[in-house]
């Protein structure tokens, strides 16, 4: 969506993988996600969103017809939130459902069919800066008009809102990422995520077969992070850090920072990584090879380097390949790989190997030796330069 948002992957939080609808997600948790962006450096790394899920509201809305917060969880209501997330110079986000209710089993809370505006409207006047569009309980009304409206709901209020649309695809075809890009600023691309690794690299081998429908204001999701959150190694986590980052997915903190090691921020914080998923050519990597488990990602970043990721999707360790050639960057005598985990770096001719761990994935970043770098615009053309 051209709305001038999202130029770049959204980086934040949101609390639905830590807490789902549990009593832990309420005002003092936010609260405190703002706080630790600040004081933990999460936000000079470039996380901006501090969003909230499901289970914000009352199962009522009041007499005229507006959504209410939910009294225990959010006394003072949300905009007090959301001014105390912007008092932190960070951005907020709110949750609603493209149906007559949101997905939240027992029961469900008021959804936005057919309230398009007056909930925009209430939104924009609390100050919320990104909305994530569920698409339960939709009567049957085709995706692509719902989604629609709402979007045109958000912009007659004049307030700059990220728009994300969470459907993946279920109604199709035309797939949401065939219709997404005028629309929203993101899309789901799969189910929802759980917090181990068949389900996490499930999500990844779905989400790397679309990378042509992604760029700058448009991006696939294939949805938050668990990272921290418990259910995986930290082998797994950096893979699913990684792959997200080379795939220009969105970088939605899941876990609840209160209660995260010191090792999850070293993982969230790892700049070179963020880097690339924030590269401004904004151009989503692709699977360049993928035999018995053994899968090589590149994707060209804006100064003409690649971000390469070796990615080992077995439980054994196993050597995965590739050469300068076939990611593109031949006719060097020499490049440097710099891995964005260990920091190391090495001079190669040309190949591109490394021993990987089970589950685990080596991210190098390439790029050439000796020769001026050439840098690629948004409209495909180059530059050159140091
Ligand atoms: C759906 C979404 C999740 C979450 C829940 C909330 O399942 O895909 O990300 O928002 O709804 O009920």
């Amino acid at each position: 969506l051209e709305n001038g948002l999202a130029r770049t992957p959204p980086m934040g939080f949101n609390n639905w993988n830590a807490t789902q609808c549990g009593a832990d997600f309420n005002e003092a948790m936010v609260k405190s996600i703002a706080d630790i962006f600040v004081a933990r450096g999460l936000k000079a790394a470039g996380y901006q969103y501090v969003n909230i899920d499901d289970c914000w509201a009352e199962q009522k809305r009041d007499s005229g017809g507006n959504l209410v917060p939910n009294k225990t969880r959010f006394p003072n209501g949300i905009k007090a939130v959301a001014d105390y997330v912007h008092s932190k110079g960070l951005k907020f986000g709110l949750y609603t459902s493209a149906g007559t209710k949101t997905c939240n089993g027992t029961g469900g809370f008021p959804g936005g069919l057919d309230h398009e505006q007056q909930d925009a409207n209430l939104f924009a006047s609390w100050g919320v800066d990104y909305l994530k569009y569920d698409n339960c309980n939709n009567q049957g009304v085709d995706a692509q008009q719902r989604y629609t409206r709402m979007r045109d709901a958000l912009a007659r209020t004049g307030r700059p809102i990220v728009y994300s649309i969470c459907e993946w695809g279920r109604t199709g075809p035309p797939r949401v990422w065939e219709w997404g890009e005028p629309v929203g600023n993101l899309w789901r691309t799969t189910g929802d995520i759980s917090d181990n690794w068949s389900s996490m690299i499930g999500k990844a081998q779905a989400n790397r077969a679309l990378a042509q429908y992604a760029g700058p204001g448009h991006w696939n999701d294939p949805d938050m992070l668990e990272v921290g959150n418990g259910g995986m190694t930290a082998a797994e986590y950096r893979t699913h850090f990684s792959l997200w980052a080379v795939m220009a997915s969105p970088l939605l903190i899941g876990s609840d920072l209160r209660k995260v090691s010191d090792e999850t921020f070293s993982i969230l914080e790892n700049a070179d990584v963020i880097a690339v998923d924030q590269d401004r050519l904004g151009r989503q990597g692709t699977v360049l090879s993928s035999s018995g488990g053994k899968v090589v990602y590149s994707r060209t970043l804006a100064n003409g380097d690649r971000a390469v990721a070796l990615s080992n999707e077995t439980t054994s360790t196993a050597t995965i390949s590739t050469s300068a050639s076939a990611i593109g960057m031949g006719g060097s005598a020499s490049y440097t790989l710099k891995d964005l985990w260990s920091k190391a770096t090495r001079t190669t001719t040309g190949a591109i190997s490394a021993s990987v761990p089970g589950h685990a994935t080596v991210l190098y970043r390439v790029s050439r030796d000796g020769t001026s770098q050439r840098y690629e615009a948004e409209d495909g053309t180059f530059s050159t330069g140091t």
